[in-house]
Protein backbone atom coordinates (compact mmCIF):
# COMPACT_ATOMS: atom_id res chain seq x y z
CA UNK A 1 0.00 0.00 0.00
CA UNK A 2 1.47 3.53 -0.91
CA UNK A 3 1.74 6.23 2.06
CA UNK A 4 -0.42 8.94 2.50
CA UNK A 5 0.70 12.15 0.98
CA UNK A 6 -0.17 15.63 2.49
CA UNK A 7 0.55 18.95 0.58
CA UNK A 8 0.74 21.87 2.34
CA UNK A 9 1.05 25.12 0.25
CA UNK A 10 -0.57 25.87 -2.58
CA UNK A 11 0.94 28.87 -4.28
CA UNK A 12 3.04 29.26 -7.52
CA UNK A 13 5.13 26.62 -6.61
CA UNK A 14 3.19 24.08 -4.68
CA UNK A 15 0.53 23.79 -6.93
CA UNK A 16 2.47 22.35 -9.84
CA UNK A 17 4.40 19.93 -7.64
CA UNK A 18 1.47 18.55 -5.87
CA UNK A 19 -0.41 18.34 -9.46
CA UNK A 20 2.47 16.23 -10.54
CA UNK A 21 2.32 13.89 -7.50
CA UNK A 22 -1.06 12.80 -8.39
CA UNK A 23 -0.35 12.18 -11.95
CA UNK A 24 2.85 10.14 -12.03
CA UNK A 25 3.44 9.62 -7.52
CA UNK A 26 1.41 6.41 -7.79
CA UNK A 27 -0.70 7.44 -4.92
CA UNK A 28 -3.81 4.93 -4.10
CA UNK A 29 -5.33 7.43 -2.34
CA UNK A 30 -6.49 11.55 -3.08
CA UNK A 31 -3.55 13.77 -1.97
CA UNK A 32 -4.91 15.79 0.64
CA UNK A 33 -3.70 19.45 0.12
CA UNK A 34 -4.38 22.44 2.80
CA UNK A 35 -3.13 25.98 1.84
CA UNK A 36 -3.62 29.02 4.62
CA UNK A 37 -6.17 30.74 1.93
CA UNK A 38 -8.58 28.04 1.49
CA UNK A 39 -9.62 29.42 -1.68
CA UNK A 40 -6.60 28.59 -3.61
CA UNK A 41 -6.79 24.56 -2.37
CA UNK A 42 -10.59 24.49 -3.18
CA UNK A 43 -10.02 26.01 -6.48
CA UNK A 44 -6.98 23.24 -7.15
CA UNK A 45 -9.01 20.38 -6.22
CA UNK A 46 -11.77 21.72 -8.61
CA UNK A 47 -9.63 21.44 -11.21
CA UNK A 48 -7.86 17.70 -10.64
CA UNK A 49 -9.48 14.79 -11.52
CA UNK A 50 -12.28 13.89 -9.38
CA UNK A 51 -11.06 11.69 -6.39
CA UNK A 52 -7.60 12.57 -6.61
CA UNK A 53 -7.54 15.25 -3.97
CA UNK A 54 -9.44 15.85 -0.81
CA UNK A 55 -8.99 19.18 0.98
CA UNK A 56 -7.86 19.52 4.42
CA UNK A 57 -9.51 21.65 7.32
CA UNK A 58 -5.64 22.75 8.91
CA UNK A 59 -2.47 22.05 8.82
CA UNK A 60 -3.14 19.26 11.99
CA UNK A 61 -5.70 17.90 9.95
CA UNK A 62 -3.58 17.26 7.11
CA UNK A 63 -0.81 16.00 9.24
CA UNK A 64 -2.77 13.33 11.53
CA UNK A 65 -4.15 11.15 8.17
CA UNK A 66 -1.10 10.99 6.44
CA UNK A 67 2.15 9.66 6.47
CA UNK A 68 4.20 11.71 4.28
CA UNK A 69 4.00 15.71 4.46
CA UNK A 70 5.31 17.79 1.85
CA UNK A 71 5.52 21.55 2.65
CA UNK A 72 6.16 24.68 0.18
CA UNK A 73 5.63 27.88 1.44
CA UNK A 74 6.84 31.76 1.39
CA UNK A 75 9.81 31.50 4.13
CA UNK A 76 11.42 30.84 7.20
CA UNK A 77 8.41 31.92 9.39
CA UNK A 78 6.20 30.15 7.05
CA UNK A 79 7.22 27.00 7.67
CA UNK A 80 8.06 26.97 11.36
CA UNK A 81 4.57 28.13 12.37
CA UNK A 82 3.03 25.15 10.13
CA UNK A 83 6.08 22.99 11.88
CA UNK A 84 4.42 24.49 15.42
CA UNK A 85 1.04 23.10 14.18
CA UNK A 86 1.93 20.10 13.17
CA UNK A 87 3.91 18.96 16.67
CA UNK A 88 0.81 20.11 18.44
CA UNK A 89 -0.65 16.61 17.73
CA UNK A 90 1.23 13.41 17.72
CA UNK A 91 3.93 12.71 14.58
CA UNK A 92 5.77 9.79 15.83
CA UNK A 93 6.74 7.67 12.47
CA UNK A 94 5.58 10.27 9.96
CA UNK A 95 8.13 11.79 7.45
CA UNK A 96 7.83 15.99 6.94
CA UNK A 97 9.71 17.11 3.41
CA UNK A 98 10.21 20.88 3.08
CA UNK A 99 10.56 22.17 -0.56
CA UNK A 100 10.73 26.13 0.64
CA UNK A 101 13.66 27.70 0.06
CA UNK A 102 14.52 28.79 3.64
CA UNK A 103 18.06 29.70 5.95
CA UNK A 104 19.94 26.22 6.18
CA UNK A 105 19.96 27.46 9.89
CA UNK A 106 15.72 27.26 10.19
CA UNK A 107 16.02 24.17 8.13
CA UNK A 108 18.55 22.19 10.91
CA UNK A 109 16.59 23.84 13.33
CA UNK A 110 13.34 22.20 12.08
CA UNK A 111 14.84 18.42 11.69
CA UNK A 112 15.96 19.03 15.54
CA UNK A 113 12.43 19.62 16.26
CA UNK A 114 10.43 16.97 14.29
CA UNK A 115 13.18 14.27 14.97
CA UNK A 116 12.83 15.31 19.08
CA UNK A 117 9.26 14.61 18.33
CA UNK A 118 10.09 11.16 16.74
CA UNK A 119 9.43 12.04 13.43
CA UNK A 120 11.93 12.38 10.08
CA UNK A 121 12.83 14.64 8.23
CA UNK A 122 14.72 15.82 4.46
CA UNK A 123 14.97 19.27 2.79
CA UNK A 124 14.22 19.33 -0.81
CA UNK A 125 14.33 23.03 -1.92
CA UNK A 126 14.43 23.09 -6.07
CA UNK A 127 15.13 24.91 -8.90
CA UNK A 128 13.39 25.98 -11.64
CA UNK A 129 10.63 28.04 -12.41
CA UNK A 130 6.56 27.77 -11.75
CA UNK A 131 6.57 26.68 -15.92
CA UNK A 132 9.22 23.92 -14.72
CA UNK A 133 6.73 22.74 -11.17
CA UNK A 134 3.70 22.50 -13.75
CA UNK A 135 5.78 20.51 -16.32
CA UNK A 136 7.14 18.41 -13.50
CA UNK A 137 11.09 19.57 -14.78
CA UNK A 138 12.59 20.75 -11.23
CA UNK A 139 15.66 19.81 -10.71
CA UNK A 140 15.10 18.72 -6.20
CA UNK A 141 18.08 18.55 -4.14
CA UNK A 142 17.93 16.20 -0.98
CA UNK A 143 19.07 16.13 2.17
CA UNK A 144 18.62 14.05 5.34
CA UNK A 145 19.45 10.70 6.58
CA UNK A 146 19.96 8.32 3.42
CA UNK A 147 16.33 5.92 4.37
CA UNK A 148 14.38 8.90 4.49
CA UNK A 149 15.71 10.59 1.55
CA UNK A 150 15.15 7.25 -0.33
CA UNK A 151 11.58 7.32 0.48
CA UNK A 152 11.15 10.53 -0.91
CA UNK A 153 13.17 9.92 -4.18
CA UNK A 154 10.25 8.24 -6.09
CA UNK A 155 8.27 11.66 -5.79
CA UNK A 156 11.41 13.50 -7.38
CA UNK A 157 12.65 12.87 -10.59
CA UNK A 158 10.28 12.02 -13.14
CA UNK A 159 7.35 12.95 -11.26
CA UNK A 160 7.96 16.71 -9.78
CA UNK A 161 11.99 17.26 -10.94
CA UNK A 162 13.88 16.29 -14.26
CA UNK A 163 16.96 15.66 -11.78
CA UNK A 164 17.94 15.15 -8.55
CA UNK A 165 20.81 16.34 -6.85
CA UNK A 166 21.60 13.59 -4.22
CA UNK A 167 22.84 14.56 -0.43
CA UNK A 168 21.67 11.52 1.01
CA UNK A 169 23.37 10.82 4.17
CA UNK A 170 24.61 14.92 4.42
CA UNK A 171 23.16 17.42 6.82
CA UNK A 172 19.53 18.46 5.85
CA UNK A 173 21.04 22.25 6.13
CA UNK A 174 23.41 21.63 2.54
CA UNK A 175 20.30 21.26 0.32
CA UNK A 176 19.23 24.68 1.49
CA UNK A 177 22.85 26.13 1.64
CA UNK A 178 23.13 24.94 -2.09
CA UNK A 179 19.53 26.27 -2.79
CA UNK A 180 20.66 29.69 -1.54
CA UNK A 181 24.09 29.89 -3.03
CA UNK A 182 22.51 28.48 -6.25
CA UNK A 183 19.46 31.54 -6.25
CA UNK A 184 22.73 34.09 -6.23
CA UNK A 185 23.69 32.20 -9.80
CA UNK A 186 19.44 33.53 -10.94
CA UNK A 187 19.48 36.60 -9.57
CA UNK A 188 22.82 37.87 -11.06
CA UNK A 189 21.38 36.21 -14.60
CA UNK A 190 18.82 38.39 -14.20
CA UNK A 191 20.28 41.22 -13.36
CA UNK A 192 22.90 40.34 -16.53
CA UNK A 193 20.17 40.24 -18.76
CA UNK A 194 18.75 43.51 -17.45
CA UNK A 195 21.92 44.97 -18.25
CA UNK A 196 22.81 43.77 -21.21
CA UNK A 197 19.53 44.35 -23.00
CA UNK A 198 19.83 48.20 -21.72
CA UNK A 199 23.04 48.53 -23.16
CA UNK A 200 21.86 46.68 -26.31
CA UNK A 201 19.08 48.87 -26.79
CA UNK A 202 21.44 52.27 -25.80
CA UNK A 203 23.78 51.18 -27.78
CA UNK A 204 22.05 50.42 -31.19
CA UNK A 205 23.09 46.88 -31.11
CA UNK A 206 18.93 46.06 -30.59
CA UNK A 207 17.53 43.66 -28.01
CA UNK A 208 16.11 41.32 -30.99
CA UNK A 209 19.83 41.02 -32.04
CA UNK A 210 21.01 40.44 -28.51
CA UNK A 211 17.96 37.84 -27.67
CA UNK A 212 19.19 35.81 -30.42
CA UNK A 213 22.65 36.01 -29.32
CA UNK A 214 21.25 34.75 -26.07
CA UNK A 215 18.90 32.04 -27.83
CA UNK A 216 21.96 30.50 -29.13
CA UNK A 217 24.62 30.80 -26.73
CA UNK A 218 22.77 30.25 -23.60
CA UNK A 219 19.00 28.45 -24.28
CA UNK A 220 17.18 27.29 -21.18
CA UNK A 221 16.47 30.09 -18.21
CA UNK A 222 18.42 32.74 -19.94
CA UNK A 223 16.25 32.51 -23.13
CA UNK A 224 13.63 32.44 -20.64
CA UNK A 225 13.84 35.61 -18.90
CA UNK A 226 15.11 37.54 -22.01
CA UNK A 227 11.49 36.84 -23.88
CA UNK A 228 9.78 37.76 -20.26
CA UNK A 229 11.64 40.97 -20.37
CA UNK A 230 11.48 41.60 -24.22
CA UNK A 231 7.89 40.90 -23.89
CA UNK A 232 7.17 43.30 -21.03
CA UNK A 233 6.07 40.30 -19.00
CA UNK A 234 8.17 41.42 -16.04
CA UNK A 235 5.41 44.57 -15.85
CA UNK A 236 2.42 43.51 -17.58
CA UNK A 237 1.72 40.41 -15.46
CA UNK A 238 -0.45 40.66 -12.25
CA UNK A 239 0.71 38.13 -10.11
CA UNK A 240 4.48 37.63 -10.35
CA UNK A 241 6.12 34.22 -10.99
CA UNK A 242 8.74 34.75 -8.78
CA UNK A 243 7.57 37.58 -6.37
CA UNK A 244 10.19 40.17 -5.05
CA UNK A 245 9.55 39.55 -1.26
CA UNK A 246 10.91 35.98 -2.46
CA UNK A 247 13.79 37.20 -4.32
CA UNK A 248 14.73 39.66 -1.65
CA UNK A 249 14.39 36.75 1.22
CA UNK A 250 16.76 34.91 -1.23
CA UNK A 251 19.17 37.33 -1.43
CA UNK A 252 19.36 38.02 2.28
CA UNK A 253 20.00 34.48 3.54
CA UNK A 254 23.07 34.33 0.48
CA UNK A 255 24.45 37.62 1.67
CA UNK A 256 23.94 36.48 5.70
CA UNK A 257 25.39 33.19 5.05
CA UNK A 258 28.50 34.95 2.63
CA UNK A 259 28.90 37.76 5.90
CA UNK A 260 28.75 34.71 8.01
CA UNK A 261 31.69 33.10 6.07
CA UNK A 262 33.67 36.09 5.80
CA UNK A 263 33.21 36.33 2.23
CA UNK A 264 30.78 39.01 -0.21
CA UNK A 265 28.31 38.64 -2.78
CA UNK A 266 29.08 42.10 -4.58
CA UNK A 267 27.11 40.91 -7.62
CA UNK A 268 24.45 39.91 -5.51
CA UNK A 269 23.69 43.40 -3.05
CA UNK A 270 23.36 45.00 -6.92
CA UNK A 271 20.85 42.84 -7.78
CA UNK A 272 19.17 43.28 -4.56
CA UNK A 273 19.26 46.89 -4.81
CA UNK A 274 17.92 46.68 -7.81
CA UNK A 275 14.91 44.37 -6.42
CA UNK A 276 14.25 47.45 -3.60
CA UNK A 277 13.29 49.51 -6.41
CA UNK A 278 11.15 46.91 -8.27
CA UNK A 279 9.00 46.84 -5.05
CA UNK A 280 9.30 50.69 -4.52
CA UNK A 281 8.18 50.84 -8.34
CA UNK A 282 5.38 47.72 -8.61
CA UNK A 283 4.85 46.86 -4.97
CA UNK A 284 3.99 43.26 -4.48
CA UNK A 285 3.36 42.60 -7.98
CA UNK A 286 6.93 42.85 -8.47
CA UNK A 287 8.80 39.92 -10.01
CA UNK A 288 12.67 39.00 -9.95
CA UNK A 289 12.49 39.80 -14.03
CA UNK A 290 11.35 43.35 -13.40
CA UNK A 291 15.04 43.95 -12.27
CA UNK A 292 15.23 45.11 -15.82
CA UNK A 293 12.41 47.99 -15.48
CA UNK A 294 14.87 49.57 -12.82
CA UNK A 295 18.12 49.04 -14.62
CA UNK A 296 16.16 50.60 -17.64
CA UNK A 297 14.72 53.29 -15.15
CA UNK A 298 18.87 53.90 -14.07
CA UNK A 299 19.66 54.54 -17.44
CA UNK A 300 16.98 57.32 -18.47
CA UNK A 301 14.68 54.98 -19.81
CA UNK A 302 11.12 54.22 -18.90
CA UNK A 303 10.83 51.65 -16.48
CA UNK A 304 7.93 49.75 -18.78
CA UNK A 305 9.04 48.92 -22.19
N1 LIG B 1 8.63 31.12 -7.69
C1 LIG B 1 9.78 30.55 -7.98
O1 LIG B 1 10.32 30.76 -9.10
C2 LIG B 1 10.44 29.60 -7.00
C3 LIG B 1 11.37 28.67 -7.48
C4 LIG B 1 11.97 27.77 -6.60
C5 LIG B 1 11.67 27.84 -5.24
N2 LIG B 1 10.80 28.78 -4.77
C6 LIG B 1 10.51 28.80 -3.32
O2 LIG B 1 9.35 27.99 -3.09
C7 LIG B 1 8.57 28.54 -2.02
C8 LIG B 1 7.17 28.88 -2.53
O3 LIG B 1 7.31 29.83 -3.58
P1 LIG B 1 6.07 30.27 -4.49
O4 LIG B 1 6.64 30.98 -5.67
O5 LIG B 1 5.13 29.15 -4.66
O6 LIG B 1 5.42 31.38 -3.52
P2 LIG B 1 3.97 32.06 -3.61
O7 LIG B 1 3.34 31.83 -4.94
O8 LIG B 1 4.16 33.44 -3.11
O9 LIG B 1 3.14 31.20 -2.52
C9 LIG B 1 3.51 31.22 -1.19
C10 LIG B 1 2.78 30.11 -0.47
O10 LIG B 1 3.16 30.13 0.92
C11 LIG B 1 1.99 30.28 1.72
N3 LIG B 1 2.31 31.04 2.92
C12 LIG B 1 3.01 32.20 3.00
N4 LIG B 1 3.12 32.59 4.29
C13 LIG B 1 2.48 31.65 5.02
C14 LIG B 1 2.25 31.48 6.42
N5 LIG B 1 2.72 32.37 7.30
N6 LIG B 1 1.57 30.39 6.83
C15 LIG B 1 1.11 29.50 5.92
N7 LIG B 1 1.29 29.59 4.61
C16 LIG B 1 1.98 30.66 4.16
C17 LIG B 1 1.02 30.99 0.82
O11 LIG B 1 -0.29 30.86 1.32
P3 LIG B 1 -1.45 31.90 0.87
O12 LIG B 1 -1.96 31.38 -0.44
O13 LIG B 1 -2.42 31.84 1.97
O14 LIG B 1 -0.80 33.26 0.73
C18 LIG B 1 1.28 30.27 -0.48
O15 LIG B 1 0.68 28.99 -0.48
C19 LIG B 1 9.35 29.77 -1.52
O16 LIG B 1 10.16 29.41 -0.45
C20 LIG B 1 10.19 30.17 -2.73
O17 LIG B 1 11.35 30.90 -2.35
C21 LIG B 1 10.15 29.65 -5.63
Amino acid sequence: MAPQLAWIGLGNMGRGMSKNLIEKGQLDKPLIIFNRTPKRATDLSKSLPTGKSTVASSVEDAVSKSDIIFTCVGDDAAVNEIIDAALKSGVEGKLFVDCSTIHPETTEGLAKRITAAGAEFVACPVFGAPAMAESGQLVCVLAGPKAAVEKVKPYTKGVMGRATIDFGGQPVGKATLLKVIGNSFVLNMVETLSEGHVLAEKSGLGNENLHQFIETMFPGPYAAYSTRMLSGDYHKREEPLFAVDLARKDARHAMALAKASGTQLKDLEVADAHLAQVKEHMGVRGDIASIYGAVRKEAGLKFEN
